[in-house]
């Protein structure tokens, strides 16, 4: 099918309102890539020219795009019942189903599922319910929740809050109250100027410090991705979730693990906290649910938290119109069926084991300060010099040439001034992660700062 790119990138610059975007400079601008087709890891745009698609989408088409049995899934349940809801006591086979299976995959004790549409939705979710939690059992001052600095959890008025980026706060007004920030596990700008091997963790320990200052009654939960997504792919030591973990449970704060990226495989496993060995009290999920295909989020439950919630005498007056959606569910009991009979989680344990062994060739580049990844995610840290690990000044521009550079080449990836990210779909080969990182080089060789 042909298109009309300029007259599709006239239309969108004058009507669709893209988030995440300088709006005065975007209207202003030539408008956007237009994506019309996807194949496996590679999407094609209006002109027809190819991508390697880098980042999954946005870090979330585990499966890969143009899979046609998702199409045949909605479809079939589509033309069975459009829409039921999951509350009047009504419920839909689709997600009764999808439930029962995330009880099968997630950490064992993680038996009950709430349905949303989106990540920061299944955040809310998780910081209304841990509220919840403690007050029908008599605990109304733990509110509080403890995040962490370069923290992403959506963009929700307390997910924003509790987002740890102040690139998201600015121009929203206060930010929502009751929610503080601990610093990231960032060994290579470590928040103590301190060098991992030789430290005592501080950035885990700094969690029970946190809940001391803040008053241990008023603090409901601690809330992180197993690996950092958008704050720049940070992947903890191995002793961090075990502190973590060990804090939250003996000061009676849950843990929620916000699983919306490292979820259905992103890792090399199927859940991030599996690397670490840990079980979180909650754990929200999106993207690979569904791999993009349908927007769903979900949040488990532990069997403590769920028992402490079903108290008599006190409704959970908490539901989204779209919670369980058939259609929606349908997809991802699809393409959970999808990963599995491809091996999708092993093999990005394997792919992301090549990738990241690859992307290791770039630290003798210049502006390359570190590489670091876990499974088919990973960054490349740029500075500005490397003994200094200065940054680059805004004025200089070295993320909008990057990603340039890298999008003329034909490579789709999440390329800023600190970073780029890489996160692509998990059926990705060594051809095309060969691709992606020559890609990468020629764009640093030829960048202009
Ligand atoms: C870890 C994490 N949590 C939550 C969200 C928010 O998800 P959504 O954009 O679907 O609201 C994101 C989105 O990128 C995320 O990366």
């Amino acid at each position: 099918m042909d298109y009309d790119t300029e007259q599709l990138r006239q239309a969108d610059l004058a009507h669709v309102l893209h988030g995440n975007t300088n709006l005065y400079d975007y209207v202003r601008g030539a408008g956007p890539i237009v994506l019309v087709k996807g194949n496996g890891a590679v999407v094609t745009d209006s002109d027809g020219k190819e991508y390697i698609d880098g980042l999954a989408g946005l870090w979330n088409v585990n499966i890969g795009h143009g899979r046609t049995e998702i199409a045949d899934a909605v479809a079939q349940q589509v033309n069975a019942v459009g829409y039921v809801p999951t509350m009047l006591n009504l419920a839909n086979v689709p997600s009764i189903n999808l439930a029962a299976k995330l009880a099968q995959i997630t950490p064992e004790g993680i038996n009950r599922f709430y349905f949303a549409c989106g990540g920061a939705e299944a955040n809310e979710t998780a910081f209304k319910s841990v509220r919840y939690f403690h007050s029908v059992q008599g605990r109304k001052d733990r509110v509080k929740i403890i995040s962490r600095h370069m923290a992403y959890h959506g963009v929700a008025v307390n997910t924003m809050a509790a987002t740890g980026l102040p690139q998201f706060w600015q121009n929203f007004g206060p930010p929502a109250p009751y929610i503080v920030h601990i610093p990231a596990p960032y060994c290579y700008r470590c928040a103590y100027g301190k060098t991992y091997g030789q430290c005592e963790l501080d950035c885990a320990t700094a969690l029970e410090g946190a809940i001391q200052a803040e008053g241990e009654d008023s603090v409901a939960a601690f809330i992180g991705e197993p690996v950092q997504g958008a704050g720049g792919v940070i992947v903890p030591p191995k002793e961090y979730w075990p502190i973590v973990r060990d804090i939250c449970s003996r000061y009676g704060v849950l843990l929620i693990a916000d699983e919306v990226i490292t979820g259905f495989g992103r890792t090399g496993t199927y859940f991030g906290v599996e690397h670490w060995h840990i079980k979180p009290d909650l754990m929200s999920m999106a993207k690979g649910i569904t791999s993009a295909y349908q927007p769903l989020a979900a949040v488990g439950f532990a069997d403590k938290v769920f028992d402490g919630m079903a108290q008599p005498g006190a409704a959970y007056m908490h539901n989204y119109t779209y919670s369980g959606h058939p259609v929606v569910c349908a997809a991802a009991l699809k393409n959970i069926e999808i990963l599995e009979r491809e091996n999708l989680v092993q093999r990005s344990a394997e792919m992301g084991r090549y990738l990241n062994e690859r992307l290791a060739e770039l630290r003798d580049y210049p502006f390359v300060g570190e590489t670091r990844g876990l499974g088919l995610i990973a960054a490349i840290e740029f500075v500005a010099d490397k003994k200094t690990k200065a940054k680059f000044q805004p004025q200089q521009k070295f993320g909008a040439q990057l990603t340039k550079l890298t999008r003329e080449r034909g490579l789709l990836s999440r390329a800023g001034d600190e970073y780029l990210a890489l996160s692509p779909p998990l059926v990705i080969g060594k051809e095309q992660i060969d691709s992606a990182v020559d890609t990468i080089k020629a764009a640093l060789t030829s960048i202009q700062v």
